[in-house]
């Protein structure tokens, strides 16, 4: 969700104007994602780049973290969203990991869409923490070098038991992934729009769709061999 800065300078206000234009931004477009159907929605919040950002900023995103998650769950538990975390919650504020805890707990039985939230998340960190893991398994004894496959590593990554994301949208004209999720979007397909995140609305949302409906997914295979299995 990129941009909000840019769009507090357009408008004239402070940076926390914007993150504040992104939560709303945010929230209407979680609401827009459980009409048309979809099943899991990952917003990227912050980086683990961002802690590189000036301690007001990132003392003010905290902040609003906490807020927002407080403010927005009786909503999202009464509109059936599954909340979920992704990121290294061990470098939050205490009082924003209860938050997190908390929502997730809460809605846990919920099954009209997930909301994945990432906050001190990267896709480089994801990869580190899950080869921890797998390799303590194998220092354990649980597990075989051999047996490492790609099931193996995709189960101990943030996203385990989601599917892989059909569509990655990035806001605020860069054209790069900035260490969002990287196993994961292997065969995703990337949009990338000029709009700066506050702005994005539902409208912006239904041309990321248009522009997903419109590719075709051959994960590897040739069109020829995906028209002879039929649409
Ligand atoms: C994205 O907006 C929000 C966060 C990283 C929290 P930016 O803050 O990166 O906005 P720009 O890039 O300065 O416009
Ligand atoms: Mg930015």
């Amino acid at each position: 969700m990129d941009g909000n800065g840019r769009w507090a300078a357009r408008h004239g206000k402070a940076r926390h104007a914007g993150h504040r234009a992104g939560v709303r931004a945010a929230r209407s477009i979680t609401k827009a994602c459980v009409e048309v159907g979809t099943d899991v929605l990952t917003l990227f919040a912050f980086s683990s780049e961002n802690w590189r950002r000036p301690i007001d900023e990132v003392n003010s995103l905290m902040r609003l973290f906490v807020e927002v998650l407080q403010r927005e769950i009786d909503e999202i538990h009464e509109r059936g969203i599954q909340f979920r975390f992704i990121g290294a919650r061990e470098q939050l504020p205490e009082i924003l990991r209860k938050r997190i805890s908390a929502a997730e707990v809460r809605t846990a039985n919920n099954d009209q869409m997930t909301l994945v939230l990432a906050v001190a998340y990267g896709g480089r960190w994801d990869l580190v923490q899950a080869a921890r893991r797998v390799a303590a398994k194998v220092r354990a004894g649980e597990l075989e070098p051999g047996e490492i496959d790609e099931g193996v590593i995709g189960r101990h990554l943030s996203l385990t038991g989601l599917p892989a994301p059909d569509l990655l949208i990035r806001t605020g004209g860069e054209r790069r992934i900035s260490n969002f999720l990287l196993w994961d979007i292997a065969y995703t397909e990337l949009y990338f729009t000029d709009a700066l995140w506050p702005d994005f609305n539902p409208g912006e949302l239904e041309n990321a769709l248009a522009f997903f409906r419109s590719r075709q997914r051959r994960f590897g295979r040739t069109s020829d061999q995906l028209e002879a299995v039929g649409d």
